[in-house]
């Protein structure tokens, strides 16, 4: 059920059915070991909206390619949003979304900011149940995996004025995974970006928009370049506060029993994990603040000890610690370079709200199927 009171069941879909899924031997080996992002469903859902008349056109079926006009607007202004959310298959078979509801308001959160017309939160949790029901069979057999849902919307004009498009298709795809992070290191390694930035007041940075990610691409492939996994924003003014990584929020955690994370002050994507983790953080009993914490003090505070863990969480990353971190002024490690014990803590108990293994006592967890 919707806030708005509609049941997202009676939104009416057309079920195109599939005439070549991928045979089922090829689908079950790719689940074995499907890696992240690459590994893609038989179906997707489609919604169109056109000025005047709304949304319209509910379908689901064969996921296919999309033909687009060379003048489409997106091509060219980057009118485009998306959510990242995962469905999870529990111990007793049930399928289980964790806060579809926060995924659906973020997107039209974002939807705001980029002059695109809002989809009714039925309509977006009608499309993702479509998606899952229709590609049940797609769910990784590994520890651990899940099928990651990508909704997105751009816009379909083909209109090259600037001005917001007329036009918009909404789609969800699914996209089988394991971890995010290639397995084996105990933490991730993480470069401070200190001659790029991610977002600027007033910017696009509370918004979850392509343009975002394109733009962290250098940064990104810097810290690659520097033999580390992650790179890490500051802010754009002083160019001294911690902001997030390119795909995911920071919590520090410190001796006296406080963790840490920066505040959303519209230049930070805000996480969903991010939102839990605040809630059961506290539940532990921890003193969580969210305040500014620069880079200078991150390094102090590592070395003498002060700091005993950072993690960095997301839907695609869960919750994963920072060993490691480098930057103009040389690298410092947090608590010896390996996994924490609050890290631990803490993704055991998210990862068993989601997969049904630990009571869900916030009503984050809605079934399907
Ligand atoms: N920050 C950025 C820039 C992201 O792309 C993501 C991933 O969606 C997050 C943070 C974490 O958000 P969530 O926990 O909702 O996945
Ligand atoms: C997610 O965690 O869902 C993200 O969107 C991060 C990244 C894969 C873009």
């Amino acid at each position: 059920m919707a806030a708005d009171g509609t049941d997202s069941t009676d939104i009416p879909f057309e079920r195109i059915p599939h005439p070549a899924p991928v045979p089922g031997a090829t689908r079950d080996q790719a689940l074995a070991d499907p890696g992240f992002g690459s590994l893609f469903s038989d179906h997707m859902v489609q919604i169109d909206w056109t000025e005047g008349r709304g949304w319209h056109s509910h379908r689901v079926g064969p996921r296919e390619p999309i033909a687009l006009d060379p003048a489409t607007s997106v091509l060219h202004y980057a009118q485009e949003i998306f959510e990242g959310m995962k469905a999870y298959r529990q111990d007793n078979g049930d399928i289980a979304l964790f806060r579809p509801e926060a995924n659906a308001a973020r997107f039209n959160n974002s939807g705001a900011r980029l002059a695109m017309p809002p989809i009714p939160e039925a309509d977006f949790l009608a499309a993702v149940r479509e998606q899952v029901l229709a590609d049940r069979d797609w769910f990784p057999s590994l520890e651990g995996g899940s099928l990651y849902l990508r909704p997105f919307m751009f816009a379909s004009e083909a209109f090259l004025g600037v001005r917001p498009a007329k036009e918009y298709k909404f789609l969800v795809i699914a996209s089988p995974v394991g971890g995010y992070f290639k397995s084996g290191a105990p933490a991730v390694s993480i470069w401070v970006s200190e001659d790029y930035i991610r977002a600027a007041p007033g910017g696009t940075g509370d918004a979850k928009c392509g343009g975002n990610y394109a733009a962290s691409l250098v940064p990104q492939a810097e810290a690659i370049a520097k033999g580390y996994d992650q790179v890490v924003f500051l802010d754009a003014v002083e160019r001294k506060w911690i902001e997030e990584l390119g795909g995911m929020n920071l919590f520090f955690v410190f001796d006296d029993g406080r963790i840490l994370t920066p505040p959303l002050t519209g230049t930070i994507l805000p996480g969903i994990t991010r939102d839990s983790l605040i809630t059961l953080a506290r539940e532990e009993g921890l003193d969580v603040v969210e305040e500014r914490y620069s880079l200078e003090r991150w390094r102090e505070d590592a070395q003498s000890g002060k700091l005993l863990e950072t993690m960095a969480c997301g839907t695609a990353a869960v919750v994963t610690p920072v060993g490691k971190v480098g930057g103009r002024d040389g690298e410092f490690t947090i608590g010896g370079g390996s996994a924490g014990q609050m890290t631990a803590k803490l993704r055991e108990k998210l990862v068993g709200i989601q997969r049904g293994t630990i009571e869900d006592r916030h009503g984050w967890v809605t079934k399907i199927g």
